[in-house]
């Protein structure tokens, strides 16, 4: 539990977030890399300056007294103007300090720089050079054997190395690091834009096969992935209409035949028979005549638009009050005034009209309540309180032509489509219908919407 919250907070969970994460990292490493290398080559170019440096001085030192006679050389030592930072004694013998030898390329650099500098021949050269140092090369000895014997020892201290030592060269950096970053941010996003867009489209097509087309722009991978999407939304609403016309159809065509049996059906001399074939027909002639209502409804695409569910639902409560003055008292409703939802306004009724009729004519009441949004979801709850539905029975009836009451009595309802086309409109869209038994007897439709 612990880990997972860890890793949640580090490795962030959008597929932007992800890709600009390691960018990011990989962005770091880089300039990481970049200012070491720059230090390096700083450091060494700093070791150049500082050995010319030195031993321009030192030489011109050793110059001056290796060309004066012995006996002046301690009064022109310490008159000579040295700086503060140099120190330098004759003595016999070589300097005598406890320090390390300089650093082979220190000591390389110094060599050669020294050599060219003094230049001259065999009487000025000197016999030997040593040198002692300590990392990082602060502070310097160099011995100097005179070509007569004595020692020139020179003691000095250097400037430590300073590879940052360029407030440019800063400013320069944080100014190129933060806008690669921003960058970084910007392009991620941008180039992260097309997949929320296709999951959007997603979303709708799952609300509504009519849903528009999406725009074919962007990188060719992005408008490839657009055209996919809606060949396939092309293929999933063909075949819905392919369905709905064979339905249709299929509907159509049997309504001849059943007017023909039913001229037939007059020639049955016995009358008892007679009259229910006739029944029998009738009752098939309403099934198709449902059937046929809703091919035509399914195909004829009604756009969705804003409606005030409130006032829909109390209208659909009004209109079955003055159909059936009896259970007036027993229809109510509890909700907002108003609440605007997206929905194709003829369908939604169509729903709600059934559903409240069910109620009446099984439940003998009808009390509709409607919710707040929760979780984006629009809820309407139609209660009543009749016998409810055997539990075997909750899912049956959302079967066409399905029905509690197997005489298929004209006078308690329909044919056993309201309730599955109920269901098909909802989930057309995004929502649902669901049927359970109150605890306290009578029955709970459940309506979903998504705002
Ligand atoms: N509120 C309810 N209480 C008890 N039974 C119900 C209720 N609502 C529906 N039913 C049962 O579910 C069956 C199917 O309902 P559905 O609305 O699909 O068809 P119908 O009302 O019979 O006909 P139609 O709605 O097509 O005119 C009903 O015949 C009824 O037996
Ligand atoms: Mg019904």
């Amino acid at each position: 539990m612990r880990s997972s919250q860890w890793k949640f907070r580090l490795w962030p969970a959008s597929l932007a977030g992800r890709t600009a994460s390691v960018l990011l990292i990989g962005l770091i490493i880089v300039q990481g890399l970049g200012l070491t290398i720059h230090a390096l080559d700083r450091m060494d170019v700093q070791r150049l300056v500082q050995a010319r440096d030195l031993a321009m001085r030192v030489v011109s030192l050793y110059r001056t007294i290796v060309l004066t006679d012995d006996a002046r050389r301690p009064q022109i030592l310490k008159e000579l103007h040295r700086g503060p930072e140099l120190s330098a004694v004759l003595s016999p013998l070589p300097p005598d300090v406890n320090l390390p030898g300089m650093p082979p390329i220190e000591q390389r650099l110094l060599r050669i720089n020294m050599s060219l500098l003094v230049g001259g021949g065999p009487q000025i050269r000197w016999r030997e050079l040593v040198f002692y140092g300590n990392h990082p090369m602060r502070r310097v000895v160099i011995g100097m054997h005179l070509p007569d014997g004595e020692w020139l020892n020179v003691s000095g201290t250097v400037e430590p190395l300073r590879p940052w030592d360029s407030p440019t060269f800063l400013v320069a950096f944080v100014l190129m690091t933060v806008t690669a970053a921003a960058l970084t941010l910007w392009t991620v996003r941008r180039l992260i834009a097309p997949v929320r867009t296709l999951a959007e489209a997603a979303e709708a097509l799952g609300r509504d096969v009519n849903a528009p087309p999406l725009p074919v722009d962007g990188p060719t991978e992005v408008a490839t992935a657009a055209v996919a999407f809606n060949t396939m939304a092309a293929r999933i609403r063909r075949f819905v209409q392919d369905r709905t016309e064979l339905l249709t159809a299929i509907g159509h065509d049997l309504r001849t035949p059943i007017t023909r049996l039913k001229l037939r059906a007059e020639f049955v001399e016995d009358d008892e028979q007679r009259a229910k074939i006739l029944v029998d027909l009738e009752e098939l002639e309403a099934m198709v005549s449902a059937t046929l209502a809703f091919g035509r409804d399914a195909r004829t695409t009604e756009s969705v638009s804003s409606i005030d569910l409130a006032e829909l639902l109390r209208t659909i409560l009004d209109e079955a009050g003055d159909a059936r003055p009896d259970v007036q008292e027993k229809l109510g409703y509890d909700g907002p005034a108003h609440m605007a939802v997206q929905a194709r306004s003829l369908s939604l009724k169509r729903v709600f009209v059934n559903l409240v009729a069910n109620a009446i004519n099984y439940g003998g009441s009808a009390m509709v309540r409607l919710l707040s949004p929760d979780n984006r979801l629009v809820v309407v709850e139609i209660e009543d309180e009749g016998p409810g539905i055997g539990p075997a029975d909750l899912e049956r009836v959302f079967e066409p032509f399905h029905r509690g009451e197997p005489s298929r009595n004209r006078e308690t309802g329909g044919v056993g489509l309201g309730l599955p086309i109920a269901r098909n409109i909802m989930r057309a869209h995004g929502g649902d219908v669901i049927l359970a038994n109150r605890p306290t007897g009578g029955l709970r439709a459940t309506v979903t919407l998504p705002v």
